[in-house]
């Protein structure tokens, strides 16, 4: 399999930590020149200095995913600074609302759609404008299996994720040859999902198949090969990779 990214270059959001600094590593380690970016500047600087570069240069710029024109600098600079943009990984993602949906008030609410969903389609039509377009590429959408579950306390957030499937159904019918895919991970081991796993870990880690929880590296090298030629027929695809949590008796616990 030609896993290799040598000359291209790839912008992950939410770059500076969990799943979108192993999705970076992995790009990295194959060769891609590797724009990080994220809402704060000291995490990128460490997440940045962490990477060990496979041929290609990392480098950072700070923008709040949910913001577009922090969002069209983000992309302005990865141009200018690496001349092209070949994989884009829309990864950063946010949950500001635990409970009922009933009780979810509409800042939350639209913060989520923000960051979860729009940010996807405005990262996705930047990128495609101003280099893949042109020169071809592939996105990598970061969903959750939450996007195929009902679940308590996270139904906002999961709406959110089933639209992220969706939308990369549309984005690939409209933007091809430009491939547009998406993972729906499990539960994985960040920050992000620490209340989900810390408390009860090796409960949830037997009731899946494959019997642990995620890795973010589990993650990297899913979308290592969605970004790389290995792929190259593949698109508007959600490639599930939760150690079998949609399979197990009762479902899994997701974000
Ligand atoms: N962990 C899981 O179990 C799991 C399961 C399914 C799906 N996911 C999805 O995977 C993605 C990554 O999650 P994670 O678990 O790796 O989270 P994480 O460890 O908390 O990392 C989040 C990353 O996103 C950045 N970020 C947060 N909000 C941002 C915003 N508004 N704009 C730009 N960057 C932002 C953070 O950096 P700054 O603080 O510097 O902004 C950080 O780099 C999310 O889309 C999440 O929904 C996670």
């Amino acid at each position: 399999m030609d896993l290799r990214l040598d000359g291209k270059v790839a912008l992950v959001t939410g770059g500076s930590r969990g799943i979108g600094l192993a999705i970076a590593a992995r790009l990295a380690e194959a060769g891609a020149n590797v724009m990080l970016s994220s809402r704060k500047e000291e995490g990128l600087r460490a997440a940045a200095s962490s990477i060990a570069p496979g041929g290609g240069e990392v480098s950072w710029f700070v923008a709040n995913a949910g913001e577009p024109e922090q969002a069209a600098a983000c992309v302005a600079h990865t141009m200018e600074r690496f001349g092209s943009l070949d994989v884009l990984v829309n990864n950063a993602g946010t949950s500001p609302h635990f409970g009922p949906i009933a009780d979810i008030d509409v800042p939350r609410a639209t913060k989520t759609v923000q960051v979860n969903q729009t940010a996807v389609l405005v990262w996705t039509q930047l990128a495609y404008k101003a280099s893949m377009a042109r020169n071809g590429g592939s996105v990598i959408n970061i969903a959750s299996i939450g996007g195929y579950l009902v679940e308590p306390g996270i139904g906002w957030y999961n709406v959110t994720k089933a639209a992220v499937i969706h939308l990369t159904h549309q984005l690939a019918a409209e933007l091809g040859p430009v491939r547009v895919n998406a993972i729906a991970p499990g539960l994985v081991r960040t920050d992000f999902a620490r209340a989900l796993w810390e408390p009860a870990e090796e409960v949830v880690a037997s009731r899946l198949p494959l019997k642990r929880i995620g890795e973010p590296d589990d993650i990297g090298a899913a979308a290592l090969f969605l970004a790389s030629d290995a792929a190259r027929w593949i698109t508007g695809h959600t490639l599930v990779v939760d150690g079998g949590a949609l399979v197990a008796p009762g479902g899994g616990v997701t974000l």
